[in-house]
């Protein structure tokens, strides 16, 4: 194809024809992004209420955090873990701060910290606790999404993520989510860790029973299991906390964080713990060329110093009652229940009205980005920098659109 054929295409054809279809995007093809607003190549602007699954929580394009990153590509960017540079080592300490824990291990996407932090909770297991060598189990919960790896998918309840792609990495047991007594029946004496988002995103925005993630806490204390929690969609201000966890007073024992981590710029992502199990990796073991690089280093500093100043947190709480409280008022009126903490929302629309996907198309046709999941599930998690205004013009706008099924 010549340089004129690729002009004379649209984006769209050129990735209908040249990139794997392992999505379904809606028609829209951003060409510039500010704040909690995208702009298409013909000039529309839409609401973004998706936030690259959270992954862009404090705006598109920051000025904060641009400005870190425009300084940074000014300096240095990548040298590889064969040498220290002077970024890593502060971003480190500042997420072990913001965490409450001792150690960093910094990865890429969120797959990665995932794998990463089963690799670690095995190797504690094999080390520390004691389990033979192979016979270590990892539970899950039923329903979960942590990526798109062979080992991750392995423990998938989803068909389409797991069909075709076997064989699967065994190891894991999964039980339902919510559900605390079969989770301790569950657990053995080769257990070494529970993993758990502390709300489900993926399967539709799912809040478990309040006394839950306490009694997951207390059953992995009592036997010597790790509490691993993927905060990676639900934790950075994201729900009205800095993690989602904190809603329920729970400290897990391994954090998992990603996405906005990297500020919507860079793929960051972090396995974040004590001392007693980080430590039992050592030079050789495990590893990433670009892990903890210096550029996303810095974004990464500067994205843990915006969040010890608490005010994204605030504000998703705040702005996400006016969301809950709006989104409420459709129940009856096309709407069937609402999930949800701070500005973050799962919405289930009547399914005979439409589907979910095409709900989306009609509120893109109006200026909302939204995703569905699951059918007739839509989520709601706009830029955490959104105003009221721009919620209560989404909310007209979704009104509008249930009303016209
Ligand atoms: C809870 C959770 N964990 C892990 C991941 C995987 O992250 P990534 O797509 O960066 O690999 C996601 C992505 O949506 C997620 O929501």
């Amino acid at each position: 194809m010549t340089i004129l054929d690729m002009q004379a295409l649209s984006s769209i054809e050129l990735m209908e024809r040249h990139a794997a279809h392992n999505y379904s995007p809606l028609p829209v093809v951003a060409a510039s992004a500010e704040g909690a607003w995208i702009t298409d190549v013909d000039g529309r602007r839409y609401l973004d209420c998706l936030a690259a699954y959270s992954a862009v929580n404090f705006g598109h394009r920051n000025p904060e955090i641009t400005a870190t990153a425009h300084a940074q590509l000014d300096t240095v960017t990548l040298v590889s873990r064969a040498f220290h540079s002077d970024r890593l080592g502060p971003f480190c300490a500042a997420l072990a701060d913001l965490c409450g824990k001792d150690m960093v291990l910094p990865m890429n996407s969120g797959a990665e910290a995932v794998e990463s932090g089963l690799k670690v909770a095995r190797k504690w297991g094999a080390e520390v606790k004691g389990v033979p060598e192979g016979q270590a189990n990892i539970i899950v919960a039923d329903n979960n999404f942590h990526g798109r790896t062979i080992s991750i998918v392995s423990f998938s309840s989803d068909p389409v993520a797991r069909n075709g792609f076997g064989p699967f990495t065994p190891g894991f047991r999964s039980v339902p989510f919510g559900d605390t007594a079969a989770l301790a029946r569950a657990i053995d004496d080769n257990t070494v860790a529970v993993l758990l988002e502390p709300i489900q995103g993926e399967a539709g925005i799912i809040v478990p029973p309040d006394d839950y993630l306490p009694n997951v806490r207390a059953l992995c204390s009592e036997h010597n299991v790790l509490m691993i929690v993927d905060e990676i969609q639900s934790g950075l201000a994201r729900t009205g906390y800095t993690f989602a966890c904190d809603h329920w007073g729970v400290v897990p024992d391994v954090f998992l964080l990603g996405k906005a981590l990297g500020g919507g710029i860079v793929p960051l992502s972090a396995v974040v713990a004590d001392r007693d199990i980080l430590g039992v990796l050592h030079p050789g073991e495990h590893g990433s060329t670009f892990g903890g690089n210096p550029l996303a280093a810095a974004i990464g500093t500067t994205v843990v110093a915006m969040l010890q100043r608490g005010e994204f947190q605030s504000h998703s709480a705040r702005l996400g009652e006016q969301l809950h409280e709006r989104m409420r008022g459709l129940i009856g009126a096309g709407v069937v229940a609402v999930r949800g903490l701070g500005l973050w929302a799962g919405v289930d629309i009547e399914p005979t009205l439409a589907s979910g996907k095409q709900i989306s198309l009609r509120l893109a046709e109006r200026g909302v980005l939204v995703k569905d999941t699951h059918d007739s599930t839509l989520r709601f998690a706009p830029p955490l920098v959104i105003t009221e205004r721009e919620i209560d013009w989404a909310m007209d706008q979704f009104a509008e659109v249930i009303k016209g099924a």
